[in-house]
């Protein structure tokens, strides 16, 4: 099967430079370090743009697919103009989200609101905006959302979001689909929700079902599986209440490669799976064609981030560890210290030469558990090497934090030998900017 560049740890564009520094999107890590100080996030705009065609390649035999880029994993401005000028939609989960897409410009048509728990003020934002779908998470929600269309005399535009009772092998925290869960409606839930819609809330109008199983999933039977009761649903739904609904959200969670134990598979053989069993399921149930939305976050845009880091203070436990100490950490980047997350890096100054030692990687937050990486052989360190961290485009600014009060790093975007700032690094000031003291 072709390989996809989830499957690689590195962006597509890695490369060692003539003085042994390494390269990203053409440009000198070091350099970047220089110019821009560290801690530095860095996006290679190449690797995203090869993911994406990746997906639209993977999933071309079922022409009516949309990418719908789940923007939790990294939501800004560029990153909204640069997946936009692909024609990718959105998936949020936060006003917040959604008006980044907003005032990025983007047609707002193309984007899906979706949360356990939106606030009445994030749902009148959204049918304001025009935001196109809103996944209904509930039955709280399917009240709330119809008595403000009704307020504003309108009609939102609607998918049911369905725990399918599918169980997959992540992380507990990042489990979704399976029942014991607090997203969406239980399948045996689906059809009172259904009735309340054709019955009592005629400012809803419902499109289609969402589901999400889970994020960092290495297993490929499971979408198959998820297509099959989503189709299954559609069937059953139209046969018992006539109403024929054309669209089937199956969410994201493809895995990514964060070390060399990982073997996620490759989006061509999900692609493979997810349309051969959706055109199977549209014979088998007989329904008409429907529209597939698929919601990946992690895999578009985490293989494209790297963090650079200086390292600095290092401590020899005496008969114990070494533990290397850099100007980030668990503020920057909380996976390790929330999932146990694990990471590859490399010195971005230093060939890998036959002098290595086993490190422990930590950051400079005052916890015990800010710990990037707990063991990694590295060429000898020193103060002042720039550190590189792979894989950290997703769920590492957006889940970043001030904690001990460190403003958030910058981010850069590089193609081709040059770089953008696309996130200005905070700063102290930043950080008291909302402080009041009575
Ligand atoms: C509903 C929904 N869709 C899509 C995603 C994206 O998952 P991933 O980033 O693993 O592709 C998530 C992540 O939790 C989600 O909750």
């Amino acid at each position: 099967m072709k390989l996809s560049t989830n499957q690689s740890q590195r962006p597509v564009t890695t490369a060692i430079s003539q003085n042994g520094n390494l390269m990203i999107g053409g440009c000198d890590t070091v350099e970047l370090a220089k110019k821009y100080s560290t801690p530095l996030y860095v996006l290679d705009e190449a690797t995203i743009r090869s993911t994406i065609a990746d997906y639209k390649s993977a999933f071309s035999s079922y022409p009516d697919t949309n990418i719908m880029y789940a923007s939790k994993a990294l939501c800004t401005k560029a990153v909204a103009t640069l997946l936009d000028s692909e024609g990718l939609g959105f998936d949020t989960v936060s006003a917040g989200e959604f008006y980044t897409f907003y005032k990025s410009g983007v047609n707002m048509a193309k984007v899906l609101f979706n949360g356990n728990n939106k606030t009445a003020e994030e749902l009148e934002l959204a049918l304001d905006l025009g935001v196109g779908r809103i996944s209904v998470d509930n039955f709280y929600e399917l009240s709330l959302l119809n008595t403000i269309a009704e307020h504003k005399g309108r009609v939102a535009d609607i998918l049911l979001r369905v725990t399918p009772g599918i169980e997959c092998h992540t992380h507990e925290y990042i489990q979704t689909g399976h029942l014991d869960s607090k997203f969406g409606f239980d399948l045996t839930q689906i059809d009172s929700a259904i009735e309340l819609i054709l019955q009592k809330y005629n400012h809803l109008k419902i499109h289609g079902l969402h589901a999400h199983i889970g994020s960092q999933i290495f297993e490929t039977s499971i979408y198959p599986d998820e297509i099959e009761i989503l189709c299954f649903e559609i069937s059953r739904i139209a046969k018992k209440f006539g109403l024929r609904l054309n669209e089937i959200n199956m969410g994201g969670g493809f895995g990514v490669k964060y070390v060399d134990t990982d073997v996620p598979p490759s989006i061509y053989e999900i692609g493979k799976l997810v349309t051969d069993k959706l055109k199977q399921c549209i014979e088998k149930y007989n329904i008409p064609p429907p529209t597939l939305f698929l919601e990946p976050g992690r895999s578009i845009i985490s293989p494209a981030g790297v963090t650079l880091y200086t390292i600095g203070s290092s401590k020899q436990v005496p008969h114990g560890r070494k533990f290397v100490s850099v100007d980030g950490g668990m503020a920057d980047n909380p996976r390790p210290s929330l999932y146990h997350a694990q990471y590859s890096a490399q010195i971005a100054n230093k060939k890998s030469s036959s002098k290595t030692e086993t490190i422990t990687i930590c950051g400079r937050y005052c916890e015990s558990g800010d710990v990037l990486i707990k063991e990694i052989e590295l060429p000898k360190t020193e103060a002042g090497d720039i550190l590189c961290v792979y894989n950290t485009g997703a769920y590492n600014y957006s889940m970043a934090s001030n904690y001990n009060r460190v403003p958030r790093p910058a981010m850069v975007l590089v193609k081709d030998g040059h770089s953008d700032l696309i996130i200005k690094r905070e700063t102290w000031e930043d950080l008291i900017k909302n402080d009041i003291v009575p």
